[in-house]
This record gives C-alpha cells, structure tokens and sequence, in this order.
C-alpha cells in the first residue's frame, strides 16, 4: 500500500501567506514492494481540519480519484483562493495494482493579501531621515474582546526585526529577500494570536537600510474576534504611529553595524504601562513617505536564518589589546559578542578571511571596504550583543578595545544564511574529494542571501548570471532550490528591458547595468529555469517567463551576424593566470566561440521549454534555428589542420564537445587533442569559471573519467586540493593564491561544479531532457580507477535517490535506491560485456547463458562499458564480477 508523506504547498511545508489563488500540492510516496507507482490520487480539502471527511459536506474540494500519477506539483482544484483563505488538506494515493493506501496527515495552507485592494496600509517613514540611524517605530493599540484571528502583513525596507509586546516575531534575520524594489517588493505574514492580550498591545518594529537606504515601514494587521467583528490597524500618515532612531548609529550590509548600547530605549516596544521606563519624549509621528514602487508580493522563499553557531577554534594576540579570533571556517555571518565594561567603552571587531604574517587581519581583497561592527558598552554587567543589520564574510575576527581577557565564551560564530533544506551528499573513499566538497557546500551555503551571491564578503555580493552556468547543478544537487531558484528567476525577470530583451549580468540589475550587452552566457535564465522544471515539476516558471525568454533570444538573434554571436565579455571567466588573454579575464576561448556555443545552447534550450508548455510551432522554430546556429559554429571554429575548435584549447574542445557540435567524424580527433592538452599540462586544467564545468564532464562522457579524476583530485595549482592546501575553507574566485586588493574573493561558489561532477559522473545520478520533477533519471556510475567506493545521497521531490558503490575484492558492489513513483535508467559499469551481474544473489546478466530477471529491474541493452537496466522504485544491490 501507498503511505503518503512530506506534504507540501507551492513547496513549503504549511506555507502561512501564499501569493497564488491555485496552488501546487506534492507529496512523497513509499510502498514496502519495489517498483511501485502511484496510479491515481485523491485530495479532499475543507476550510476546517475536522471536516476533512471523504464525502463529508464540510469539503471545499474533492478531487475524486484522479487517474493519474502526479504527485509533484498537482494544481489545487478547489475553487480559487480567495485572500487570506485557509484550507486543509490531506491525499490518498492508489498503488500500480490499485490498492489503495490511507490518508495522509492534515497540512494547510493559508492565501496572504491577493488583491492590491487589500491593502490599506500606507508606507510610513521619517522622510528627513536621521542619516545613518535604523529607524524605531511603533504603534499601541487595545484590544477589549476576545481575539478568534489575528495577522501582521509586513514589510520593512531595507531589513526589518518586528516585535509584539516586546516579543520577537519569527526567527527571520535580514528580511526582506532581495529585489528590485521598483517592481516587486516581498512581504510576510505572521499569525500573531499568541502574542496579543486583551487591554493594551503594541507592535513595534526596526527597520535598517538594507539594499535600499531611507527605511520605510508597511504593516497591516487585520483582527478578527470572536463576537464576529474585526479591526484593521495599518501604518498611515502619523495615525498613532511613532518613530525615533536609537542605539544603531551607523549600518550598511558592506561596511557593518555601530550600535551605542547607552542609547538603548528600555521598553521601547512595550505597552506604555507596562514599561515604566518607556520615554515617550524623543519619538515623533511617522509620516508617509513615497512607495518604493513595485507589486507588494509575499515572500515565499525561505527567509535568511542563523543556521549554525561556531565557536572559535583559536584566539591569538599579535598585538597588546588586539585579539585575533580564527572561527576555523570561512562563514557568511556575524558574531555574537559577550563583554562585561565600563559605560562608554568600544570594542570593535574587525571581519576578515586573511592574516598578514603578523597575525593582524588583512581586509584588502575587500576591495574599497573595511568591515566592522562596533559595539559601545552601557556598562550594566554582561552585555550580550550581535547587529542586525549588516552581513560579512569571515573567518578572523579582529577584537579591538575588549575590556579584560578575550575568552571563547565571548565570541560566538554565528552562520547566516537563506534557511533552504539540505538536499544532498556525496562521500568517497579518497579523502581529498570529501574535503573538497564540504569546501564546495560551504561555499554554497555562504552565497544564499535572498539571491545566490557571487561572494559574501566584499563591495558586491551580486546574482551573477554567468556564475550561474557554473554552479546551478550544484547548487540543486547539495540544496533544496525550489523556491529559491524560482525567485531569482523572477528577478532576471525584472531586470529584463522588456522592450529590447537585454538582460544584465546581473540580477537584480546592479553592477554595470546597461555597460555591457545582452550575454550569450547569461543562458542560465533558461537553464535555471529548466532545471527547476526537471528537479522539481515546476512548470509555471516556464509559463511565467516564456515570454521573457523567447525575447532574450530574439535580442541575440538581432545582435547575430551569420548566427555567430561575439559578445562574451565574461564567459569562461578567470581560468589559471598564464592562460588569461591580456587584459580580459577570459580564458583564451575566443568571444566568439563561447557566445555562439550559448547561443545555440540557448536555442535548444528554448525549444526543449516549448515542447513542454506544448508550444509546438515555437519548438520547431528554435530547433531549426539551433541547427543553423550549430552549423554555423562548425563552419567558423573549427581547424581542420588543429582537430580542434577556436583555439584548440581545453574550453573551446570541451565546449563544443558538451554542446553536442562536434559531428560524430571529428569526435575521436577533439577528444585525442581535449586529452592531450591536458597530459601537456601535466593533468591540471587551463580553463575559466564556466568551461571548468564542462571540461570535467565532456571527459567522462568520451571515456575518459579518470583524466578528469586526475585534475579533480590535483593538489598542485591550478587545482582544488591546491586551495586546500593553502587553507582554503571555501572556494577562491582564483586558481591563484591572492590576498591582496582586486579580485580575490576566497569564497566564491563559481568554480564549485566540481562538486556536481561527483553527483553526476562519480555517482552518476542525472536528470534527462525529458526528466519532469526527478519522475525518471538516469544513474551511470563510473567507477574510476584510484577510488575504492562512492556514496551519494540525492533528496529529490519524490524522496531520497542513492547510489553508492564499492569495490570488495574482484567485485563491484552497486546499491542504488529509487524513490517511489520513479524509474532510472540504471547503467552499471563493468570492463566487458563479459561481465557477469547479479541482484541480491539473482543472476541477471551473463552473456554466455540466458538470465533471470527479478522483480523491477528490466534489461535494456549491453553498451562498451556498461549494461543497462531500467529499474523501478525499490532498493537495489547489484554485484558485477568482471
Ligand atoms: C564576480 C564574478 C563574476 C564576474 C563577471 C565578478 O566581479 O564576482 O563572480 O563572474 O564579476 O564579470
């Protein structure tokens, strides 16, 4: 029987404020038989968790038995949300023999503000500002009946922390996400029952400057009492609402916090009569002040949390009264700061992720800024601080002006970071790879702010789009994107110019935007988006922004001459420095070669997104364009005397080869000169951000996986291991070693593909093109020469996917487990199609005599290296004598 779990909404777990009127609904399935499916469903809904009854009245939906096997973004049936709807919800699902399984727990999900005429809180501020300070706001209000609901819709620009009578809401830090608040601006509910009283209560609320300077304040809370009338508190033009500024003197996300604890307000956010100290000198009606223009949408990505504490491993002292604090990892984050000192003392903490020799910090790779937060004492015993409003990359602390000795207890790491899930992790039995991916999942994790960040640390801190090309699958293979992703999706959206299509390098459109042209290399709004369709069956994306897509590639159609595209101002970016073109960062592939080859990725791209939404006409309009794209690339780039492309080097030939352009004649010769540059560099690569990804994979795909193992398991520069070995924690921007100023960001996820490689070629889990939502994959594990066994573990929507092999004795040991409702393509390695496999002691291939087969596992074909099976749910333990 079908059991049903992990319910999700728009996929969170009992979302509180979702933006759509019909939402998707997944769930995952386990069965105690292998190969099962789902063969139909059935979701029953009602707007009270008690009337979920099968056939009950009280249902607002019930979708009968459905005939199908969507589990994964199923759209609600019932009839659309109206705004601030809840509703329950629970499914049963039949198996492959149409047994029927039970109900599933109760989830919910509750609509927020769907209609702009919801709201009608204006936005309030202090228009002449007090430059530099956060802004205090609050509002008292009574309550004299029983309260049955109440909400808070809220958004704080640039970052906000919100209390109800002195009482934190939510663990959120830096809200809102990150947009361009000129066309959409993310805001959140909050049931706020629990914190309310009757008699006096007051919201309160600090809001900093964030990405946006001047802070301004949205609130509305909506109270529903029992006796059946309501209320709506809302921020307006002063209307009760008072502002002050207070202990924060000075913030920027860059540069860090000063707070003046001597300026501290007690009882700022309570009720006036419960807080004797409350001056109610000093605050003054908020006013109004201008909108910052965008839609107001909900926030449904995961909000920014502190997800782990670090305690120092080290504390030095270089100097008299200057401590040096090693968290003994890169982080994104803060600290937490304990003191005990006289009113008026200042104890300043430096942020950096270099020493100079003496032991000091070395800011310079942070380019124009010196990160520090300030922290002046009151002088009233332990004070325990830690900002708000600012975030840095580090590992050392510098602490300058501490009272008394710096002990551990007084420093605490705190990592912070965009709270999406954990979705993956891969192990192996040499050492150096696990160390090198634990530094790509660092990485990764300190790049996740509301948008995935080039780098936590310096002036910047941007959402690349070429870096995106790099790190996607990665990202999706260690984390759960769903939502994530989706988001910044709609911020290339926004940052799109609707009228020419041009996208910026960036999203939101911050470093240079409008300086350099639409990029070939900004291909990763379409691949993102497709990747969110085949890991997660999220189809909407594609609808949302097709539009936007098909007018990208327009823009690059207009700036083609003979389909050839030649601007790549940063496509493969910064590859070791002897193979740097002078002064570019690039890495030696011709601008045209890598804008034609993502052009053309592109065009295949988009005609795949077409066949999806069914977009027949468009589909072969973008395949026929990709042929002449592909043809056009093979009649300018490729060196008949060489056997190569562009410039016969490791990027171009990897390239064209990962592109699928090289015809099946010139293969043998680009591969033989793809190998042969990197023997001559003695197993290291030559390649930039972007080709480092596609060099890894092109050679396992012709053969030749234990070349790539070789340059992925290098320690000597330019490699990962050579990082390491200079104590990296994180990844650099740079195959180099540099601490200076310029550009030497030492946490930098662009170069992590690595770590997808482990997942897809040393694992080989893999999605297809025709993979929607994880529901058929393929898993090609190559068991490469020097490695004794790999384990990968890939959380997918539909539940947990594992491949892990071994090597015992003349044996391979293969265990793979697929997730109910899945089938993979399952390729086991041996030397020969000699090879005798078994399945739990069953013989299932052996060339000489016929075999049996066993429940789940259907023989497909012998390949070279390889016999194919397509496997169904279950768990698997393959055993191949050579
Ligand atoms: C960013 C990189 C990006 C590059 C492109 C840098 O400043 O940090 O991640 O790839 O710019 O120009």
């Amino acid at each position: 029987m079908l059991t049903v779990s992990d319910l999700r909404c728009e996929y969170a777990v009992n979302p509180l404020g979702i933006g759509v009127a019909a939402p998707r609904l997944s769930w995952k399935l386990m069965h105690p038989e292998r190969d099962q499916r789902q063969t139909a469903y059935q979701v029953i809904a009602a707007h009270r968790a008690d009337a979920l009854v099968a056939g009950g009245d009280g249902l607002v939906w019930d979708s009968g038995k459905v005939l199908s096997s969507d589990s994964v973004a199923v759209v609600y049936g019932g009839p659309p949300l109206a705004s601030r709807e809840r509703v329950y919800w629970r499914v049963r699902c039949w198996d492959s023999q149409d047994r029927l399984g039970p109900w599933s727990e109760t989830a919910w999900f509750e609509a927020a503000l769907l209609r702009p005429d919801d709201w009608k809180a204006d936005w309030i501020g202090y228009p002449a500002g007090w430059p530099g300070r956060a802004l205090y706001f609050r509002r008292q209000f009574e309550i004299d009946r029983p309260v049955d609901r109440a909400r808070l819709y809220v958004t704080g620009l640039g970052y906000h922390e919100l209390f109800i009578n002195g009482q934190r809401l939510g663990d959120a830090v830096l809200d809102p996400a990150y947009t361009d608040i000129s066309a959409r601006v993310m805001y959140r509910t909050f049931d706020i029952g629990a914190q309310l009283v009757t008699g006096p209560n007051v919201f309160a609320a600090t809001v900093g400057n964030g990405w946006h300077g001047s802070p301004r304040l949205l609130a509305q809370i909506e109270l529903y009492f029992t006796d059946g009338t309501s209320t709506c508190i809302y921020t307006e033009d002063w209307g009760g609402w008072f502002v002050t500024c207070g202990p924060v003197l000075e913030h920027s996300i860059y540069g860090g916090e000063t707070y003046d604890a001597r300026q501290e307000r007690p009882g700022w956010n309570l009720p006036m009569e419960r807080a004797p100290d409350h001056n109610p000198g000093g605050w003054t009606g908020a006013m109004r002040v201008p909108p910052p223009g965008g839609v107001l949408v909900p926030q449904m990505i995961e909000p920014i949390r502190i997800t782990d504490k670090l305690r120092p491993r080290a504390i030095a002292q270089p100097r008299p009264g200057i401590y040096v604090v090693d968290l003994g990892q890169n982080i994104a984050g803060w600290v937490q700061l304990r003191v005990r000192g006289a009113r008026g003392a200042q104890v300043a903490l430096r942020f950096a992720e270099l020493l100079y020799p003496d032991g000091t910090v070395n800011q310079e790779n942070l380019r124009v800024i010196s990160p520090t937060d300030t922290y002046i004492l009151k002088g009233e015993g332990e004070e325990v601080w830690e900002p708000r409003f600012t975030y840095h990359g580090f590992r050392y602390v510098q602490v300058e002006g501490y009272p008394g000795e710096l002990t551990t207890d007084a420093i605490t790491g705190k990592v912070v970071r965009s709270a999406v899930e954990e979705a993956g992790r891969f192990t192996c039995s040499d050492d150096l790879l696990n160390r090198i991916q634990t530094m790509v999942w660092w990485t990764e994790r300190n790049n996740q702010h509301g948008i995935p960040t080039d780098c936590p640390q310096r002036n910047e801190r941007m959402g690349w789009l070429n870096d995106m090309v790099a790190r996607a699958e990665e990202a999706f293979f260690n984390f759960q994107m769903p939502r994530f992703l989706a988001k910044w999706i709609g911020d290339i959206y926004d940052a799109q110019d609707p009228v020419s299509g041009g996208v910026p390098l960036t999203a939101p459109r911050a470093w240079m935007a409008g300086r350099v042209p639409t990029e070939p290399v900004s291909v990763s709004y379409l691949e993102t988006s497709w990747l969110l369709y085949a890991h997660y069956g999220d189809r909407r994306t594609l609808e949302a922004y097709y539009d936007g897509y098909r007018k990208w590639l327009q823009r690059l159609s207009d700036q083609a001459q003979d389909h050839i595209v030649d601007t790549a101002w940063v496509a493969d970016w910064a590859p070791p420095i002897d193979h740097i073109v002078p002064g570019t960062m690039l890495s030696g592939a011709p601008a045209a070669v890598m804008g034609t080859g993502f052009y053309y990725y592109g065009a295949c791209l988009l005609a795949r997104i077409a066949g999806i939404l069914g977009q027949a006409e468009d589909q072969k309009r973008y395949q026929t364009l990709a042929a002449a794209i592909g043809d056009a690339f093979n009649r300018h780039f490729w060196d008949e005397q060489a056997g190569g492309y562009g410039t016969n080097n490791q990027s171009c030939n990897c390239f064209a080869l990962w592109l699928g352009l090289v015809p099946a004649d010139r293969q043998a010769r680009v591969v033989d000169n793809l190998v042969r540059a990197v023997r001559e560099h003695d197993d290291h690569l030559t390649t930039g951000n972007v080709c480092t990804k596609y060099l890894l994979e092109t050679l396992a795909d012709h053969g030749h996986a234990d070349v790539a193992l070789k340059i992925a398991a290098q320690k000597t520069y330019p490699s990962w291991g050579y990082m390491l070995e200079n104590g990296a924690t994180t990844l650099w921007e740079r195959w180099e070693l540099y601490t200076s100023h310029g550009m030497n960001s030492h946490d930098h996820p662009m170069m992590g593909s690595v770590s997808s490689w482990f997942y897809k070629v040393l694992a080989g889990i893999r999605v297809t093109p025709q993979t929607s939502g994880f529901d058929h994959f393929e898993l090609r594990p190559h068991c490469v020469d020097g490695l004794d066994h790999v384990t990968a573990e890939h959380q997918t929507i539909r539940g947990k996917v594992e491949s892990a092999w071994r090597r015992e004795g003349g044996r391979l040991a293969l265990r793979v487990a697929i997730p109910v409702n899945c089938v993979a393509d399952v390729a086991i390695p041996v030397a020969s199609p000699q090879a005798r496999i078994w399945e739990r002691g069953v013989l299932i291939w052996d060339a000489q005599q016929p075999q049996q087969t066993v429940a789940g596992v259907a023989f497909q074909r012998a390949e070279a290296a390889a016999i194919a099976f397509r496997v169904g749910s279950g768990i698997y333990e393959f055993s191949v004598e050579q």
